[in-house]
């Protein structure tokens, strides 16, 4: 499949064109970046990781009855994927107060909470990807009620799937940021579930594996990515 011209360039990754409309490449960056871009810095290793670990945990959904956009892997960093649209909303799923969750409610992170906890954010940094709700994107058309009850459901399915994967391999899924797109009018599984996108703690020791040692210069940021996939293989 020939690389064609790049159609997006983002905070961790790049999107190019190919060959067949119906399908993008994606290359994953070693580039961190936290809090909208303001804190920028460099996981030596990291996209390698991401674009493994992700195509790891996408084979294993799609296996479950979830449809995504992974369609191979080409290179340590590059995986071909449908073309798909992206809908301009972030799911975040929280089994375990952490995070903004627990600052905006003044809970300490680790409070374990009675059910799951589902979040949107609008998918627009300029304003900061604010967090909305169902009415909101029913009213400014982010996505259709059908589309919403399709994302909510795959949502949870992912997060039942995934809390048991991790479990067996000793990390507490703690919580993580899906995205989804169109791909022939239907609503599939896009994006990456990294440690970028995850808040991944050991079960035994709450260490933290993730994106956060970055985010709060806990250090050891590339040896928790690598361990994450190596835990997972
Ligand atoms: P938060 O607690 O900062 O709102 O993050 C919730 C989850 O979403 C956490 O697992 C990290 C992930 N996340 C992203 O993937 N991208 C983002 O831009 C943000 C803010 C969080």
């Amino acid at each position: 499949m020939d690389k064609k011209e790049m159609l997006y360039e983002g905070k961790a990754k790049k999107v190019f064109k190919t060959d067949d409309e119906k399908r993008y490449l994606v290359k994953y960056k070693d580039d961190a970046t936290a809090f909208n871009g303001v804190k920028k810095g460099t996981i030596v290793g990291k996209g390698a990781i991401n674009n493994k670990m992700s195509a790891l945990l996408f084979k294993i959904l799609e296996e479950k009855g979830i449809p995504t956009h992974f369609e191979e892997l080409i290179s340590d960093r590059e995986m071909v994927v449908k073309a798909v649209e992206i809908l301009p909303i972030e799911v975040i799923v929280r089994n375990v107060a952490a995070g903004s969750l627990a600052k905006r409610l003044g809970l300490d992170e680790g409070t374990k909470m009675e059910t799951t906890v589902l979040e949107y954010c609008y998918k627009n940094d300029d304003l900061g990807d604010p967090m909305i709700n169902e009415y909101h994107i029913k009213a400014i058309n982010l996505a259709t009620k059908e589309q919403l009850e399709v994302v909510e459901e795959y949502a949870l399915k992912i997060n039942d799937i995934l809390v048991k994967f991790f479990k067996e391999r000793n990390i507490n899924l703690i919580d993580f940021k899906l995205e989804f797109g169109l791909y022939d009018g239907k609503v599939i599984l896009a994006d990456e579930i990294s440690p970028d996108t995850c808040r991944l703690w050991d079960l035994k020791t709450n260490k933290k594996l993730d994106k956060d040692r970055f985010r709060r210069d806990l250090g050891d940021v590339e040896a928790v990515y690598e361990e994450v996939l190596d835990r997972l293989k």
